[in-house]
């Protein structure tokens, strides 16, 4: 997406070997109207796939997941995190570790907010190692529901997040897709090839 590589460039920061920082339009400040424009093109790509529910994690996958609810016309249900493993009756739950924080951490979901009629659509803001969504999946199958595709804003394509879901045959879509770092600047995938 034109537009969000643009602003990548523009106002992204490459932090050591393999983080890129993007406080500036999603990570801490966000930009509505490049959200809105992200939604629509996430529903232009998964228009056809009868999507009834948005899932995402808490907190930067929010803003995105949100504006791409708004496109669909459904709602958005965002996992939240929690350091102990208290399991309940009325939640899904599953483990996620984080490889830059090297902790687990458990995310959950009410019962109420998803059931085997829901198609899915998970949005998230990176795709790294593939430990959030991966979490994800695990509790739509445990909801029973259906998972129509993952959608995420920026993907790192060196790091092993996006093997791991085209070896599940997933259908993954991403707005930026990273595939250096290279004296601090951002390689996409369309320059390195
Ligand atoms: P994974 O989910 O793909 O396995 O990612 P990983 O464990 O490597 O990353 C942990 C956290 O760091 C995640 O956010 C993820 O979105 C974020 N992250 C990964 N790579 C980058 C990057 O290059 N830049 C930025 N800005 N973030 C990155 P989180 O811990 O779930 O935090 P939150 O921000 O959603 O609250
Ligand atoms: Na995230
Ligand atoms: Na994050």
């Amino acid at each position: 997406m034109q537009l969000l590589e643009e602003r990548i460039k523009k106002d992204g920061q490459v932090l050591g070997e393999d983080v890129l920082k993007v406080d500036n339009f999603l990570n801490h400040q966000v930009d509505p109207d490049l959200m809105a424009a992200m939604g629509e093109e996430f529903y232009r790509l998964f228009k056809d796939a009868h999507i009834t529910k948005i899932l995402t994690v808490e907190s930067s996958g929010i803003a995105p997941a949100v504006l791409t609810g708004l496109a669909f016309h459904v709602p958005v249900v965002f996992a939240r995190k929690h350091k102990s493993l208290t399991l309940q009756d009325n939640m899904y739950s599953a483990t996620v570790y984080s490889y830059t924080k090297k902790v687990n951490n458990h995310i959950s979901i009410s019962k109420k907010f998803i059931d085997e009629n829901d198609r899915v659509l998970v949005i998230d803001d990176f795709l790294a190692n593939g430990q959030a969504v991966e979490g994800l999946l695990e509790i739509i199958e445990q909801a029973n529901a259906q998972l129509e595709g993952v959608g995420i804003v920026i993907e790192k394509t060196f790091q092993k997040g996006r093997e791991l879901l085209d070896a599940r045959g997933i259908h993954v879509e991403s707005l930026a897709r990273i595939a250096a770092f290279e004296n601090g600047e951002v390689v996409f995938v369309e320059d390195h090839q």
